[in-house]
């Protein structure tokens, strides 16, 4: 490589339309594809994605690209090389210094940001159905503070509370004491949907659209095997809670992140929550919590601590804003003056919910035999299997179920009444709108999880000032083309 121009990825990035040229990263090489992208047989929509980013992550959706003639295609086009290694972690610390969030990690651009600082992103829901397992790269991030960077090899964690000896464990020990164990989950943000409740009435809070929801498969240790290793009992009828608490803190006030969760989830033997420190088989990134985080399968993603640094036994909650004073739903007449946050429990396992992910709102469609097809995902909270999707494109008026597609690798069977952790995707070729006259179609999914919970039709009812848990039926409107 030498002799070739260094690039930065804030450089790269700058490059995504015909104007500016597109280029594209595919492991340290940069590429200019601006006179590829209209000859690209996926079309131009799909590659577009990627300008100004990696390709990796959608290589990983969409493998036909796994052959070496692909590689032959892009080389041709390549203009430089990534810059990488001890000079951008020297410059990343030296801006650290002057702002805390200055050494927050590049991100791929086919996030929709939600915010910047903090960082949080979705993923476009057209790329969530593509695959069960939501690649790294592309993976939705909520951080609530800036991302601390924590050295893998000198990082310790901390075990210590009411009724358990105290612990502190190297990344190594963790791998070499413990036995390994893997959970294909999906963890979505609590706020998942919530642009549609601020339809209704206006919610503070990011807008997600129904892209903060991805799954992976988590590699790590069985939380439960460190706490029985700290000698924590189950008759200890004392210790009722497990608190967590990340290395990010708030840089004004200094408060740090953290969350509980209830100390039977904790020690199940069945509820498979982990510290975790791979996703998809690859250590995990600074912005999914590096070096170590919990994943907390089956519960809401504010209790799946990230940078965890201190797990604490004990008889109450986690004292922390995040625990106490939000996450928590309430009835749609209490307002911000009249909220007691003290008189609702925490989110914990959320409802059962679902989301149409293509065709996207707004776009036009053509009926093919009179069928549109819509693919799109479904999951609940607590382990409970999805038996069944039921779409419509008359706006609720008539019905088909969806195919539910293939378990994510490592899930048990739909409908399974426990430790269904992972979304269930799910695509239809729905017999609609045959003879409409309608130049719109509205698009519904509704899905029913292994203990019947169904969703509710509408959001008013459930509206709640955090704009949380809307699971309504999830609605597109989409044009025919005629
Ligand atoms: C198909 C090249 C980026 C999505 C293909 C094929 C090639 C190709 C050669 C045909 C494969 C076959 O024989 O089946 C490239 C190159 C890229 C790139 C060189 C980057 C520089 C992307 C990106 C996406 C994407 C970023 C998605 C976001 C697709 C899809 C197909 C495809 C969906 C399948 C089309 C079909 O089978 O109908 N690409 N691709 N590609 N590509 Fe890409």
């Amino acid at each position: 490589d030498k002799g070739r121009p260094i690039y930065t990825r804030e450089e790269v990035a700058k490059h995504k339309t015909p104007r500016d040229r597109i280029w594209v990263t595919y492991k340290e090489g940069v590429y200019d594809i601006t006179e590829f992208v209209e000859m690209h047989p996926g079309g131009l929509s799909k590659i577009m994605l990627a300008a100004g980013g990696s390709v990796e992550p959608f290589w990983a959706l969409y493998q036909q690209h796994r052959k070496p003639e692909v590689l032959g295609i892009l080389e041709p086009y390549r203009i430089g090389t990534l810059e990488g290694g001890a000079a951008a972690a020297a410059s990343a610390a030296a801006a650290a210094a002057v702002d805390p969030y200055a050494s927050d990690p590049a991100r791929h651009p086919s996030f929709i940001p939600r915010s910047e600082r903090p960082y949080n992103g979705e993923t476009p829901g057209t790329l969530l159905a593509a695959s069960p397992i939501t690649p790294n790269e592309i993976f939705f991030v909520r951080n609530h503070l800036p991302v601390p960077h924590v050295d893998a090899a000198s990082y310790k964690l901390k075990v210590e509370g009411e009724g358990i000896r105290s612990l502190e464990l190297s990344l190594e020990e963790l791998k070499s004491r413990f036995r390994k164990h893997t959970v294909t989950a999906t963890i979505q943000c609590s706020g998942n949907r919530r642009n549609e409740m601020s339809l209704v009435r206006h919610v503070k809070g990011l807008s997600w659209d129904q892209g903060a929801i991805g799954t992976a498969v988590w590699g790590g240790v069985r939380l439960r095997d460190v706490l029985k290793v700290g000698r924590l009992s189950e008759d200890d009828m004392h210790v009722r809670h497990i608190q967590f608490e990340g290395y990010d803190k708030d840089p004004a006030s200094e408060e740090i992140y953290g969350a509980s969760i209830p100390l039977h989830k904790a020690l199940s033997l069945y509820d498979d929550v982990l510290l975790a420190y791979e996703m998809n088989g690859q250590p995990l990134s600074a912005d999914h919590g590096a070096p170590l985080r919990v994943v907390v399968p089956g519960v809401t993603g504010a209790r799946s601590v990230k940078w965890l640094r201190r797990i604490v036994p004990s008889s109450s909650e986690s004292p922390s804003h995040w625990q106490q004073r939000d996450y928590k739903a309430f009835n749609p007449s209490v307002d911000w003056d009249s909220v007691e946050w003290g008189s609702a429990p925490a989110l914990q396992e959320p409802p059962v919910t679902s989301a149409i992910c293509e065709p996207a709102p707004g776009t036009s469609v053509s009926l093919a035999d009179g069928e549109i097809t819509l693919r799109g995902y479904a999951w609940s909270g607590g382990g409970r299997g999805i038996i069944r999707v039921d779409v419509s494109a008359d706006g609720g008026k008539s019905w088909t179920a969806a195919k539910l597609l293939p378990p994510a690798p490592g899930a048990p069977p739909h409908g399974s009444y426990s430790g269904a952790w992972a979304w269930t995707l799910w695509e239809v070729s729905s017999a609609a709108a045959e003879g409409t006259s309608s130049p719109t179609l509205e698009l519904v999914c509704k899905a029913v999880d292994s203990s019947y919970n169904n969703q509710p039709d509408s959001i008013g009812p459930i509206w709640n000032l955090r704009g949380i848990v809307n699971n309504a039926w999830h609605r597109v409107n989409v044009k025919l083309e005629s």
